[in-house]
This record gives C-alpha cells, sequence and structure tokens, in this order.
C-alpha cells in the first residue's frame, strides 16, 4: 500500500515538474543514447545531469524506477532501485526483472542533492528493447536470383503484409549483407544512411530498430527494402583484386514485431512473400559514385497487391554465421546543408561550384530539366596551381555520380547508397546553372558536439574549425583515414593519434565502444591487431605471409589499449574497459612472445609515418626516428596502460605480473637506446617526445631530452615530427615547462607547421604538412589527401591550455577535472566549452588593460581544481563577484593562486599592475 502511495506521489509529481517547470534532471540516456530503440543489453545504463541555479552542488542518494507503462503503475514496475546513497550519476546498470523482447520501457529518475531534502525528478524517458535474442531470429536471408546477382545492381524487394487492428507498437529490426534503405507504403523508414554501417562483417553485423507504428496503414501494407553493394560486397579500386571485400551477394533480414493492446507479439513478415524488381539506381559504389535513371522508379513500390510486371521471386540465401548485433552507436544521419558559394569556369572551360568548406557527404540538386537529361557530377577536394578541377589525388575511387532525369518539375536529385569528399563539384549536363538549386549534404555519424574553442586569433580559429571538420567527415560509423580517396579505412594508428582531440570535440564514447569491438573481433588469435579496422581485403582478409606484417604494427596496433584506457578517462565508464580489457592483454602478450631481451622485435613498423622530410637529403636532414625505438616505447606505453586498466578493474594479480614486465621493459629501452649522455640514439622530436611522454627516462635524463628536444626544434627553427610524435609533442613541451616553445610552434605560419595548411586556405586538416607546396603545386599525388585529421590531434593540446581543461586521472569522466588555461600574451581572449557527462563546462576569459576577467562554469555533481598561473608583474586579486563564500579551498603563492570549486558559475578578476 505504502508503495502504491509512493508511486502515485512520484507519477503526479513527475508530471507536474515535467509540465510546468524546467526539470533540472535531464538529458536522460540508456546506454549513452537517448531514448534508443533495439537495445540488446540485459543492463542497460543510465545517466542523467543535474542543473542547479545553486553553488557547489553534489548529488547524495538517487532511485530508479522502470515501467512498462508511464504510469508507472505496481503491475508495469520491473525496477525500483530503492534510494541509493551514492554521487554516481552515469552509467548506472539496470538490475530489475528480466526484459522483454521488441518492448518500450519507461524510466525516470528521483535526485537528492546536498542543497534540498526535497528530491528532484527528472522527466519520463524510454528505451525500447531489440530482439534480445543474438542469431535466433526467426526470419530467413533475402536475396535475388543467381542470374541477378551482378556487383553494383541494386535491388528493390517488396513484400504485402496485413497489419492488423489493436496496435500497441510496432517495431522493424532489419539489417543487411550491403547497405538497405526500408520504405514502408512509400515513405522511407528512419532517417538514417549507408545502414547498417560497417562492423567487423566477417564476425558481426550490426541491426536496426526502428519504431513504425505510424507508418503503417489499416489493412494492406508493403514493406520494400532497397540494397546496394556498400562496404559488404565492395571491389577494391586501388588493388586490382578479383575478390570484393567481404562477399559477392547482397542479401538482408527483416522481422516486423507488432504488440497487440492484449500484450500479445507477433512477428509479421511472411519470408515467402519477398519479390525483388530493378529500379532507378542501376549502380552504386561507396568509392566509384551512382548512376541512376529517375524514370525507372516504379509507380506499384508503395502500393500494394499491384505487382511490378518485373518483379521475380525473391531467394533465401545463406544465413550469416556471425553475430547480428544490436546497434550501441549513433547512425550516420544528414548534420548540415551547405549552399554553393561561387560558379567557376576554369581555364578549360569545366562549370565549377564551390562550396566554400571541404566535406563528406554529397550534393543534392533540384532542376526542372527535361526527361531525360544526363547530369553527371564530379567531385574534387582541390582547384590545382591551374585553377583546373583536380582529381589525380583521389587514386582510383571515381566519386563520380551520373543522373538520368526525369523531367518532373522542381524535383531534386541526389544519390543514395555513396558518399563523396569533396569541396568543388564539376557539373556535366546542365547549361544553365543556378547557385541555389545546388546543395552540399554532410553526412556523419550522429554525435553530439561536445567541445569548442574561439580564441582572439582568427587563423587558430581557423585550425580549430578544420579540425572539427575533419572529424565530420572522417567519422562515418567508422574512423576513418580519409573519406575521398580509394582508402576510406579505419587506420588504426590515425584513430588513436586522433582520439582525445575527437573527444573533445563530440560525444564519441558510442562511435568507439562500438569500433573497439570490432577490433577485438579482427584481432588475431595471437593478439596482433590489424593496421585498419574493420579489417577488410585492403590489407588482405586472408592474411597471406606477405600481409602478415601489417598486424602487429606499433602506434597502430596500440590503438588496442589507448582507447579504451583514454575512453575510461574521458568518459569514465569501466564497462568500455571491461569490455576490451582481454583485447588488451592479447595484444601486449603478442608484443611479449614477439620479444627478445624484453625489446619487442618485429622488424616492420610504419613508424613516425609522413615526419619532415627532404626531397633531395644529402646531409641527413630528414627528422627519421628508429622504428625500433618507436616500437619499444610504444610497448611500454601500452603495458603502462594495461596496468592502470587492471588497477581501475580491481584485477591487482595481473596489475603486478604487468608491472612486473614493464620495469623490464623500459629497462631495455634505457639500455638498448640511451647513451650514456642522456641522447636517444635517434636524436631526433619524436624520439625526445615518445620517450617524455611516456616516462620512460631517468630524472636526469629527462631534463637532458627536454633540453634536446628544444634544441633540435630551435635548430630546424619547427617541427618535424609524424603521425607518432605529432598528438604529444606540445603536450611534452607544455609538461616540462616549455609552454612558450609550444606556443610558438602552435603559431608558426610557415611550413611545416599546423597553420600553413590555414594560410593557404585549407578548410580541413591535410595529410601532409605541405599537401600544397609555397609555389601552390602539389605534394605527392599519388598519396595527398586534404581531410585526413591525424595531424588534427594538436586539438586536445589547445583546449588543454588554451581553454585550460585537463582530465583529473584520479577522477574519471570529469568527476573532478583542472582547470588551468595559459594566458599567454599572444591572446587578448579565449573561450572554450566542454559538455562533459555532468554538463557544460566553461572558461572564458579576455585582457583589457591592465585586467584579465575570467569566468568558468562548472557543471553540478562535479568539481574543479583551477590553477591560474600569473604571467605579468603586479597584483592579483580575486574577485569572485558572483559568488562571494563559495570556494572550497583557496591557496596562494608567488606564481599562481589555486581555487577548489564546486558547482557553479565564477568570475574572477586578475590585476596586472
Ligand atoms: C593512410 C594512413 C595510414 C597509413 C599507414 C595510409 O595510406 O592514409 O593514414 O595510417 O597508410 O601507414
Amino acid at each position: 500500500m505504502k508503495r502504491i502511495f509512493l508511486l502515485i506521489t512520484f507519477l503526479i509529481f513527475g508530471l507536474y515538474h515535467g509540465i510546468s517547470q524546467k526539470s533540472i534532471v535531464y538529458d536522460l540516456q540508456v546506454d549513452g543514447l537517448y531514448s534508443p530503440i533495439g537495445i540488446d543489453s540485459e543492463t542497460p545504463t543510465f545517466s542523467w545531469k543535474i542543473d542547479s541555479e545553486e553553488y557547489d552542488v553534489i548529488q547524495k542518494h538517487y532511485q530508479i524506477f522502470v515501467a512498462t507503462d508511464a504510469v508507472f503503475s505496481e503491475k508495469s514496475l520491473v525496477w525500483d532501485s530503492g534510494k541509493v546513497n551514492s554521487s554516481e550519476s552515469v552509467y548506472i546498470n539496470f538490475q530489475g526483472q528480466t526484459l522483454e523482447y521488441a518492448t518500450k520501457y519507461y524510466w525516470a529518475v528521483k535526485v537528492w542533492t546536498n542543497k534540498s531534502s526535497k528530491p528532484k525528478q527528472s522527466k519520463i524517458s524510454s528505451w525500447t528493447t531489440g530482439l534480445m535474442v543474438g542469431n535466433q531470429w526467426k526470419s530467413e536471408w533475402i536475396g535475388v536470383n543467381n542470374k541477378d546477382n551482378r556487383v553494383s545492381k541494386t535491388p528493390y524487394f517488396t513484400n504485402d503484409f496485413v497489419a492488423g487492428v489493436k496496435i500497441k507498437s510496432a517495431n522493424l529490426f532489419i539489417t543487411s549483407r550491403g547497405i538497405y534503405e526500408a520504405h514502408i507504403n512509400g515513405k522511407r523508414v528512419g532517417n538514417s544512411y549507408l545502414t547498417p554501417g560497417w562492423t567487423s562483417y566477417n564476425n558481426r553485423i550490426q541491426y536496426q530498430a526502428y519504431d513504425v507504428q505510424n507508418m503503417l496503414c489499416l489493412g494492406d501494407n508493403r514493406l520494400g527494402v532497397i540494397l546496394s553493394d556498400g562496404w559488404f560486397r565492395n571491389f577494391r579500386p586501388n588493388n586490382g583484386k578479383s575478390k570484393t571485400d567481404y562477399g559477392d551477394e547482397l542479401s538482408f533480414i527483416a522481422e516486423l514485431v507488432i504488440t497487440f493492446e492484449d500484450g500479445v507479439k507477433k512477428t509479421i513478415i511472411n519470408d515467402n512473400n519477398w519479390n525483388y524488381h530493378f529500379g532507378s539506381i542501376q549502380s552504386s559504389s561507396i568509392y566509384n559514385g551512382e548512376i541512376a535513371d529517375f524514370n525507372l522508379n516504379d509507380p506499384n513500390w508503395s502500393k500494394s497487391k499491384n505487382k511490378n510486371p518485373n518483379s521475380k521471386k525473391a531467394r533465401f540465401v545463406k544465413r550469416y554465421d556471425g553475430k547480428l548485433d544490436h546497434t550501441r552507436n549513433e547512425m550516420i544521419k544528414k548534420r548540415e546543408v551547405l549552399d554553393a558559394k561561387e560558379l567557376i569556369i576554369t581555364p578549360s572551360g569545366d562549370k565549377v561550384l564551390d562550396f566554400g568548406q571541404n566535406l563528406v557527404g554529397w550534393v543534392q540538386f533540384k532542376s526542372n530539366l527535361p526527361k531525360g537529361t544526363v547530369v553527371t557530377l564530379y567531385h574534387a577536394e582541390v582547384l590545382d596551381k591551374a585553377g583546373e578541377f583536380y582529381t589525380t589525388n583521389l587514386r582510383k575511387a571515381k566519386q563520380k555520380n551520373i543522373f538520368t532525369l526525369n523531367g518532373k518539375t522542381d524535383q531534386i536529385y541526389h544519390p543514395t547508397f555513396t558518399f563523396q569528399g569533396f569541396r568543388y563539384l564539376k557539373v556535366e549536363g546542365v547549361d544553365q546553372i543556378n547557385l541555389d538549386d545546388f546543395k552540399a549534404v554532410a553526412l556523419y555519424s550522429d554525435m553530439e558536439f561536445t567541445g569548442s574553442l574561439t580564441t582572439s586569433n582568427e587563423l587558430i580559429n581557423q585550425l580549430q574549425e578544420n579540425i572539427q571538420w575533419g572529424q565530420r567527415g572522417n567519422f562515418l560509423d567508422v574512423p576513418t583515414d580519409c573519406p575521398q580517396r580509394d582508402e576510406r579505412l579505419g587506420w588504426t594508428g590515425d584513430a588513436q593519434a586522433f582520439f582525445n582531440t575527437a573527444g573533445f570535440n563530440m560525444d564519441v564514447k558510442n562511435f568507439f565502444d562500438k569500433w573497439l569491438i570490432d577490433l577485438s573481433y579482427d584481432q588475431r588469435s595471437d593478439g596482433a591487431v590489424p593496421g585498419v579496422v574493420p579489417h577488410n581485403n585492403y590489407l588482405g582478409l586472408n592474411d597471406s605471409k606477405e600481409l602478415k606484417g601489417t598486424f602487429g604494427r606499433t602506434g597502430w596496433a596500440d590503438a588496442a589499449t589507448i582507447i579504451p584506457w583514454h575512453s575510461y578517462l574521458i568518459y569514465g565508464d569501466k564497462q568500455t574497459l571491461e569490455r576490451q580489457y582481454q583485447s588488451m592483454v592479447k595484444w601486449i602478450d603478442f608484443m611479449t612472445q614477439n620479444s627478445k631481451n624484453h625489446l619487442y622485435i618485429k622488424e616492420d613498423h610504419w613508424g613516425d609515418w609522413l615526419f619532415f622530410s627532404r626531397d633531395d637529403d644529402n646531409s641527413g636532414r630528414s627528422a627519421v626516428t628508429s622504428k625500433k625505438l618507436i616500437a619499444q616505447a610504444f610497448y611500454c606505453y601500452s603495458t603502462k596502460l594495461l596496468i592502470k586498466s587492471a588497477t581501475a578493474l580491481g584485477y591487482v594479480e595481473d596489475a603486478n605480473k604487468y608491472s612486473k614486465l614493464y620495469a623490464k621493459l623500459v629497462n631495455a629501452f634505457n639500455n638498448e637506446f640511451v647513451t650514456k649522455n642522456g641522447m636517444l640514439v635517434s636524436d631526433s622530436q619524436t624520439a625526445y617526445v615518445l620517450a617524455l611522454k611516456f616516462n620512460l627516462l631517468s630524472k636526469e635524463n629527462i631534463k637532458i631530452a627536454t633540453e634536446r628536444l628544444v634544441n633540435n626544434i630551435n635548430d630546424y627553427g619547427h617541427l618535424t615530427t609524424g603521425f607518432l610524435g605529432t598528438p604529444f609533442l606540445c603536450h611534452v613541451l607544455s609538461d616540462n615547462g616549455k609552454n612558450k616553445e609550444a606556443i610558438k610552434l602552435l603559431l608558426r605560419e610557415e611550413y611545416p607547421s599546423w597553420l600553413y595548411p590555414v594560410t593557404k586556405g585549407a578548410t580541413t586538416i591535410w595529410e601532409r604538412w605541405n599537401g600544397i607546396k609555397p609555389d601552390g603545386s602539389f605534394q605527392y599525388p599519388s598519396m595527398n589527401s586534404f581531410n585526413h585529421y591525424a595531424y588534427g590531434a594538436i586539438g586536445e593540446w589547445m583546449y588543454n591550455n588554451l581553454m585550460g581543461l585537463k582530465i583529473n586521472q584520479d577522477f574519471p569522466g570529469y568527476k573532478r577535472f583542472t582547470i588551468q588555461p595559459l594566458f599567454d600574451e599572444n591572446f587578448d581572449n579565449i573561450s572554450g566549452t566542454y559538455n562533459s557527462n555532468y554538463g557544460n563546462i566553461k572558461v572564458n576569459w579576455s585582457r583589457k588593460n591592465d585586467t584579465v576577467l575570467i569566468n568558468i562554469s562548472i557543471p553540478a555533481n562535479s568539481q574543479s581544481d583551477v590553477f591560474l598561473s600569473k604571467p605579468y608583474k603586479g597584483n592579483w586579486t580575486f574577485n569572485n563577484m558572483k559568488a562571494e563564500g563559495s570556494v572550497l579551498e583557496k591557496k596562494d603563492d608567488t606564481d599562481k593562486t589555486y581555487f577548489l570549486l564546486g558547482s557553479g558559475d565564477y568570475q574572477l578578476r586578475l590585476k596586472t599592475k
């Protein structure tokens, strides 16, 4: 009785608050997603944020309720966590009754804080379970007949069904070998693109779940599915192999589960009822583009019972023996639509549109041109020195869409199963180009933006923009090296180099959780990790002898340890670590098994990829770093991260075991690569940077290495690092008291530097420091991507030092963090935000004459250690104008002031005279 009363109070309270005032418990997520559909986890996690006007707010207790209806009646309640004494508000596991498949669950949370004895109440949120049965789908895999099974052909399947009445919910569960688009009664299902995305296809494919209740009609309905090659049946354009990446036959599996009002669940689709025909999309390929004749659209596509005269019976194809997994990441969506900025007629007469931004997606255009008009669209990232449309750097990827128009009024045309990396569009077949008719649609995974950074330096702002656009373009379901040429692959080294920066810019938790699972699947049984994940024919799925070497290359394979650990630091979810733990262990054990005298002896590595080198290097000025040194440094680093992970997870024995190994590895590094006077055998920036960053040197040698590093930079006058050294270069300088040197490198505008491409008009990060040379010509046409995020890894340093926001490793997930901005004299103001799991952290400062004004916001249920250094002479006064008396701790010393701040908005004033 008491319980029912409590629940009713809860409900009334909840609805009242939900409607009439801003709830202070907000952003409810299940498994890191907002109201997801199709979650298979039996113990999904709950997270929320707290917003409050008060200072120093900490959660004291929480209580979670889960029910099968939004009324939370006792009958419908499946979990009441009880009042739990805890300040935890992220990734709390469901511990209630067994969850049923294809069922919507409602949940809400009550939160008590230290500031009020009355609980605060969230709005009601929900999630819907998936099929919960792994591989036991009842449906068959559907494909075309053997004769029609040809690469690039795009079949359109249809199936008619009667939905029935008194429907409580209807969910479509679907996935494919290839990529699919589903339609019900002529309308597209959902708003995701390139589904089901790309995973380790030989081992697992994610399925998607859609709420389709509102798409169903009374009586007859028609489900349509279009299938295309996608990543599955892709012919690698680059290596001329006659094999596709994963398979030769496209197929899909679909179940429409209807729950009726009486609770009965029914799977509606009859697999014997599938027919197919060929329609407007005649061929489609991720790399080469799409050919479509829009006159071939089937008028019966949406009308149940009307049969396409050319339709044929579909065929049951071989079942899938991998795992059908639920979707745990944000799917690819249309994110931005950009206008064409300019029509350029090139010297050779091409009509080229400039969208002003290098992006990834496709162009849609509106046209009234007559039926039968053929329009061809070519995509490129750059124009060459002479102003011509330039596609040589795409290598064998055609990036070309050919459309035959249907003559309808104001018809919008766009491709469906491909994407292109471009800024420029060459148009053939349109005499009169109207700029307004052409729009560039940016497609990428639907992650939230979490970070922003603006400064008084416009070039730095553009660099930040370029980093974020590089991330947009290369985060299409998989973190890729580049999105345009014939690679577009999940290179593990690029991903680990950029991960921390990515984690500032966007909420990449689910995106990488998903990718790491594929990494574990693609890891060889001996523990070696491949160069690309998902692994495919690019590096040889069959693992031929000569390709074996592409496994286990340091700096790349170490994504297996670096990303899970840093994901844990950013998001504080131990489940990521737990899930990847075995993969981490296997990777370290692989290196150990391939070691001699504790030195990792594998010969082949990519090393400090794309380091500074001279074309005609007669005097040894190219900044080569020994691959063996790099390999051992990463062996040590990865082992250290494994020890940290084991400690975090409470695996004491493992922590001890690997700590013993670690001591030997560091010793071996010093014996082999450090001379007795503290020089490294490769006297290069990357060598010192790795040794310092990974903490491999003795105290004395740290000093020597720092000096040698600074001298080396001064000697060259610039950075010389490649993919492995660059992410750490400025960190190492800052960590060793060399902020001025770090800023100098950051602000350098000549080649090689981060700002050089900006001065050349870049709108994304380039693969090479000198993709476009000062004279306007191109470097190495065969490997010259203009959208390659790896060097964008400087973004992390900018957030850490310009905004000043740093993770506190003892409090993962920003429960407690550090703010320590540089107040560098080259900047007049800097403003940064980061939306953590607890809410928005803001730091901005501006300097006027003798005064620096600093605003800091700390979200509820978190705290910050704030260090304000004093770069100028004079008086420094602290004036907490908004929150007198709410500082938890303060310490003043000669060169900096320290505050421990609880949540709230603070304003501080520093007087410089
Ligand atoms: C890719 C890189 C990748 C590298 C491996 C290149 O072709 O574009 O970004 O990491 O190969 O060395």
